[in-house]
């Protein structure tokens, strides 16, 4: 029986998928959080803002279908339904956000979660010689501490 996937171990790439399944749930909660606040802003900064959340919920659905589809690729099943991604989302759910510094802020806080998540799987995917996962990870990465950077000088 084979033991490895694209030379992964079974056993580490599991792991991994685990790790990825959590990450895509996460997004799925993010998507909708950003939704919301591109539909409830107001005030001055409207229509700034509401392009602005349209651009990333956008950029979080890419990702979802990026994640799920690594997970296939890994010859697992990505989480798919709104129950287990609720189960397995490491955000929390944010509803009725107003107005726009607050929403900023929660965005930028749910960046740096997704962030941290995503350099432990990095971390895991070098491990095991997942170079494609490796890859994925850190082009997330290195466009998401610039929009951190972003959103903390809209703040300041
Ligand atoms: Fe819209």
């Amino acid at each position: 029986m084979k033991t490895t996937i694209f030379g992964i171990e079974k056993s580490q790439a599991e792991k991994t998928v685990t790790a990825l399944n959590e990450l895509l749930s996460s997004y799925q909660v993010f998507y909708q959080n950003l939704r919301g606040y591109h539909w409830n802003i107001i005030g001055k900064d409207f229509f700034e803002l509401h392009l602005k959340f349209e651009e990333y919920y956008n950029d979080a659905q890419v990702k979802i279908d990026e994640i799920a589809e690594r997970i296939l690729t890994l010859e697992a099943t990505p989480l798919h339904s709104f129950d287990k991604f609720l189960e397995h989302s490491t955000l929390p759910i944010h509803s009725n956000v107003f107005e726009g510094a607050r929403a900023v802020e929660q965005i930028r806080e749910q960046l740096e979660v997704l962030l941290e998540k995503q350099k432990t799987i990095l971390h895991m995917a070098d491990d095991s010689n997942d170079i494609a996962t490796s890859d994925l990870m850190t082009q997330y990465i290195s466009a998401q501490e610039k929009t951190v950077w972003m959103l903390r000088s809209f703040l300041s």
